[in-house]
């Protein structure tokens, strides 16, 4: 990912949960109802330009994995009392704006490369979204920095439960130092009860390939 530029792949999959509950008849998997804004005023083009570079069904498979992973994991969540909920590769996540009334007992840290958070800290303003107190964005680049000491620094207790969604596996595995580093994470001290989610998805081919 070019440093002065967010994430494509943030946007794409924001734009496909906005468009699932678009394109789709309820009940929706999963209902993101600020996707398309968080992706900005082009999103209608950045979707053209998508569907028309892309096989049909990669662009079904991007929207179905994006909003299958996302129903999976806030299900989870919902039926423990976990206390913190860490979002690695979070792009333009909305939990906290959809959820706000989670966010009383439990702590929402999204990581992301800090190119597409200041990105999204610009939406966000854009938008005149609020950010919470229990809501923090943590600006880590998984190729260079630690991310439990990061994690730390903003505030994360390692010893509490947490439970992470979505990493950017395709991206982290392009280099063995920052796939090594966040391969540790589900091992990094936990409280009993913690828990980790992954969602990996084979390439089916892109023509755009390139950067995340
Ligand atoms: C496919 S997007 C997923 C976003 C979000 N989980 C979702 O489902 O909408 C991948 C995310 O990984 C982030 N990412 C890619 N490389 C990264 C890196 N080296 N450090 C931190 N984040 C990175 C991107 O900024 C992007 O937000």
């Amino acid at each position: 990912m070019l440093v002065a530029q967010a994430s494509r792949t943030a946007i794409w999959t924001a734009i496909g949960r906005g468009q699932h509950r678009q394109l789709h008849r309820r009940p929706w998997v999963f209902d993101d109802p600020f996707g398309l804004t968080l992706a900005g005023p082009d999103w209608p083009q950045v979707w053209t330009r998508l569907t028309t570079a892309l096989p049909g069904r990669y662009v079904d498979q991007m929207v179905g994995a994006t909003v299958g992973r996302a129903r999976y994991v806030e299900d989870r969540l919902r039926h423990y009392p976990f206390r913190q909920y860490v979002v690695l590769g979070a792009g333009l996540d909305s939990f906290a704006w959809r959820r706000p009334d989670l966010l009383g007992e439990l702590r929402v840290f999204e990581v992301d490369h800090p190119a597409t958070q200041a990105w999204k800290r610009d939406r966000i303003g854009a938008l005149g979204l609020p950010i919470q107190p229990n809501h923090l964005l943590v600006p880590v680049d998984f190729e260079r920095d630690a991310l439990l000491d990061s994690l730390v620094a903003a505030g994360s207790t390692p010893g509490c439960r947490r439970c992470s969604p979505g990493w950017a596996w395709r991206r982290i595995s392009a280099r063995r130092r920052s796939r090594t580093r966040c391969a540790r994470w589900p091992a990094a001290p936990a409280a009993p009860g913690s828990v980790s989610t992954t969602s990996r998805r084979r390439s089916c081919g892109t023509p755009m390939g390139g950067r995340s």
